[in-house]
């Protein structure tokens, strides 16, 4: 049984090694699928570019708090934290917003819920389409380390 435990746990690490994406990216969400890139830029375009930027470079001065306390949108490039959070996250944060457990209890925020504007698909090309923006090994590397770190 260990053995066995071992042999997994080896091939999920190679897995994760060999430049594939790792384990809890989602395919709903690859960057590398032109066709849904295209569909998310479109749907970036329309609803998300308003906040965080035709290049998704977010709001000037994106880490200091409003007057009214509320968080400016930051940027969804290489130079925010978007990255920071696996697929799932990211998808729970735009269909929901950023309520439990994303975010504490009554937490306030800009940030839209996207749920009843948006179908699944379309927020999956949104993000597929922001993570074709990521593309430094830098980047990628500490990705797919905080993916293998997460709990699933
Ligand atoms: C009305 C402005 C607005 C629009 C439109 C908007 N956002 Fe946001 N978004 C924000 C703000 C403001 C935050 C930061 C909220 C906070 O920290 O309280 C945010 C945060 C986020 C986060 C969390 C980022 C992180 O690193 O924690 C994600 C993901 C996100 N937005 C995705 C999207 C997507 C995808 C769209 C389009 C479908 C979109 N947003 C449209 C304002 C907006």
């Amino acid at each position: 049984m260990r053995r066995v435990l071992v042999l997994m746990l080896s091939a999920l690490v190679a897995a994760c090694n060999d430049g594939q994406p790792p384990a809890r990216d989602d395919p709903r969400a690859d960057p590398r699928d032109a066709a849904r890139v295209a569909v998310g830029a479109n749907v970036y375009a329309q609803n998300c570019a308003a906040c965080h930027g035709a290049k998704l470079e977010g709001q000037p001065n994106w880490r200091r708090r409003l007057p009214n306390g509320r968080m400016p949108a930051p940027p969804h490039n290489e130079g925010g934290h978007t990255w920071h959070h696996p697929d799932a996250v990211l998808f729970g944060i735009t269909k929901h917003g950023l309520v439990p457990p994303y975010a504490p209890n009554s937490y306030e925020s800009d940030m839209p819920a996207f749920g009843s504007r948006l179908s699944d698909d379309e927020i999956w090309a949104v993000l597929a389409y922001i993570k074709s923006h990521w593309t430094t090994r830098e980047l990628l590397d500490a990705r797919a380390q905080m993916l293998k770190n997460t709990p699933p």
